[in-house]
């Protein structure tokens, strides 16, 4: 059975495996001061979190990061789904649905309006389970780097 749970300085190492496959998956790189202080961030932000899952085994198959954030159409908090990724070896047996879940759940227990995430317009395999678990709201993403 797949347990998620609250990540800890313990799951560092697993963590930083999932993270960095996360980022090759993105064909991108990431500063190692950055994952530094990301996971500091999960650890210690009170606006960043995160969740592992593991396997009945204890591997590390999945990861999920999450922000809160004031809003303005809101008298309370939005809650962002910014990073998702299971293992390859384990997609396809829930993981991913189980992490979002975790995260609905959370920010429900949290007081937040809503759960909301981006994703490529082309990850058909992503998309395949966010038709399934939220609304596509149509919104276009757009970004000035700085
Ligand atoms: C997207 C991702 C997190 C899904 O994880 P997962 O554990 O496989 O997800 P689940 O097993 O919960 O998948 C459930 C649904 O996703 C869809 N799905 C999963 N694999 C799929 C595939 N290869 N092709 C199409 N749809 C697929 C299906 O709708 C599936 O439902 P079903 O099992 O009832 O058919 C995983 O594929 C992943 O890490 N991808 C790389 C990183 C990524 O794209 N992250 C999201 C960025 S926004």
């Amino acid at each position: 059975m797949t347990t998620i749970s609250r990540i800890t300085a313990d799951d560092r190492s697993a963590w930083e495996a999932l993270w960095q496959a996360y980022i090759t998956f993105y064909e991108s790189e990431v500063p190692a001061e950055v994952t530094e202080s990301t996971f500091a961030r999960i650890l210690e932000d009170e606006h960043v979190h995160g969740a592992i899952a593991r396997d009945d085994e204890g591997r590390a198959i999945g990861i999920v990061h999450w922000l809160t954030h004031p809003a303005t159409w809101t008298l309370g908090t939005y809650c962002y789904l910014e990073d998702l990724f299971v293992d390859p070896g384990a997609r396809g047996s829930g993981t991913g649905a189980a992490l979002i879940e975790h995260v609905r759940s959370w920010a429900h227990t949290f007081g937040a309006s809503k759960v909301y995430w981006l994703t490529a317009h082309d990850n058909a395999t992503a998309r395949g389970l966010y038709d399934k678990v939220a609304r596509s709201t149509g919104f276009v993403h757009y970004e000035i780097g700085l």
